[in-house]
């Protein structure tokens, strides 16, 4: 075999990303990918089983059109503000091919969602990583030094991933006008915040240089669709929808489905605040078990092992492997000490802290086998 490389060097180079476990079909509490804990809208149970198979014969209609307008109604701005994608990484990967050259320079916090280095590097450009503080807020220089390495595109990620602090409106529009290039506000978990006047969206579509991720993955319980969306002001949508996207990127069955699961806010609120109340009480259980937890806005935890506890995280993820629980953990420097815990159902919640205590007591294995 030919020992020639085909890759170009920066893919040769990339270590791809490595998403959580994705078991299929074990019989497993999955607490490790920030999935909804419950079914999506029972609306779009009924618009599969009336969905009209005739109509996938023909090509989708290519900028989702329907599902914008029922996005662009439930946020209040207008169709052009808002683009349809394959999940939202589709849109993270649009936005770095639109608006960032190859070899420029692209910020973004440390630590923050694993795939932004990732896809920064597919595209060729260098990465200003900026540590956050102890307590997981911005650093005072962050924008001094998106600007000293100009930076044309920053991700920050609000709430934040893993932590699941939330910056405010203010220090974001404050931030976005001390840039030059694009923020992008990755909204994946806003769903889950507490404060309903927590809202960016007038904010981003008469600003010059926000973009605001949407997903319904996680508070829409559609992860396995794959539907997301943008919204900003015409001009960074534009490029994107009608340049640099995948001329069908959302198929026939995404579209419809993701259309219905929006519209029925009342179903998608319920279920959200029901994982806020889930979220305290595991929060204050987990504390309980002596782990350190901060208060979260999103729907995970990041609990610390304190050092006296007689096992490390990834002990005690291995032991909650090994009883078919899974969350997440990270050798990544600072979060080597730390479990991310998507909140589940009240069931799931207490089968993990059962386990969970039997671990630290040190008869996990003797209480269950
Ligand atoms: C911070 C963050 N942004 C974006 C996404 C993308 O989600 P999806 O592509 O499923 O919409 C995720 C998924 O885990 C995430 O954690």
């Amino acid at each position: 075999m030919s020992s020639k490389r085909f890759e170009r060097q920066n893919i040769a180079k990339l270590q791809g990303y490595v998403p959580g476990e994705q078991p299929f079909n074990a019989p497993v509490i999955k607490l490790n990918t920030n999935e909804s804990p419950y079914p999506t809208s029972p609306k779009v149970q009924e618009a599969i089983a009336s969905f009209a198979i005739e109509s996938l014969r023909r090509y989708p209609q290519p900028t989702a059109d329907r599902f914008r307008s029922t996005a662009a109604s439930v946020h209040q701005v207008a169709r052009e503000n808002v683009i349809a994608t394959r999940g939202g990484d589709e849109l993270l990967r649009l936005l770095l091919t639109t608006f960032v050259d190859p070899g420029a320079c692209v910020g973004m916090t440390d630590p923050t969602y694993s795939l932004y280095p990732i896809l920064t590097a597919i595209q060729d450009a260098t990465i200003a990583s900026i540590p956050l503080e102890a307590d997981w807020s911005l650093p005072q220089n962050f924008s001094s030094v998106i600007t000293e390495h100009q930076c044309q595109l920053t991700f920050i990620v609000n709430p934040h991933a893993p932590s699941g602090r939330l910056i405010d409106a203010e220090t974001l529009r404050v931030l976005a006008s001390e840039i030059e290039g694009i923020l992008v506000i990755d909204e994946a978990y806003v769903d889950f915040v507490s404060d309903p006047a927590h809202d960016l969206t007038q904010l981003a579509v008469n600003s010059d240089n926000i973009v605001l991720l949407r997903t319904l993955s996680k508070g829409y319980g559609l992860a396995g669709l794959r539907v997301g969306y943008g919204i900003g002001p015409q001009h960074l949508i534009e490029p994107m929808l009608h340049k640099t996207r995948d001329s069908y990127n959302l198929d026939v069955i995404s579209q419809q489905l993701a259309e219905v699961a929006l519209a029925d806010q009342a179903y998608a609120k319920s279920v959200w605040e029901q994982v806020r109340l889930s979220r305290s009480d595991l929060c204050r259980d987990l504390q309980a078990l002596g782990l350190q937890v901060e208060a979260s806005e999103s729907n995970f935890l990041l609990a610390t092992v304190p050092p006296e506890c007689p096992l490390s995280a990834e002990t005690l993820y291995e032991g909650l492997k090994a009883r078919h629980i899974l969350v997440r953990y990270f050798s990544h420097d600072r979060l080597q000490d730390k479990l991310r815990i998507t909140v589940g159902t009240a069931q799931d919640n207490h089968q993990l802290l059962h386990y969970l205590a039997a671990l630290i007591q040190g008869e996990a294995f003797s209480a269950s086998t």
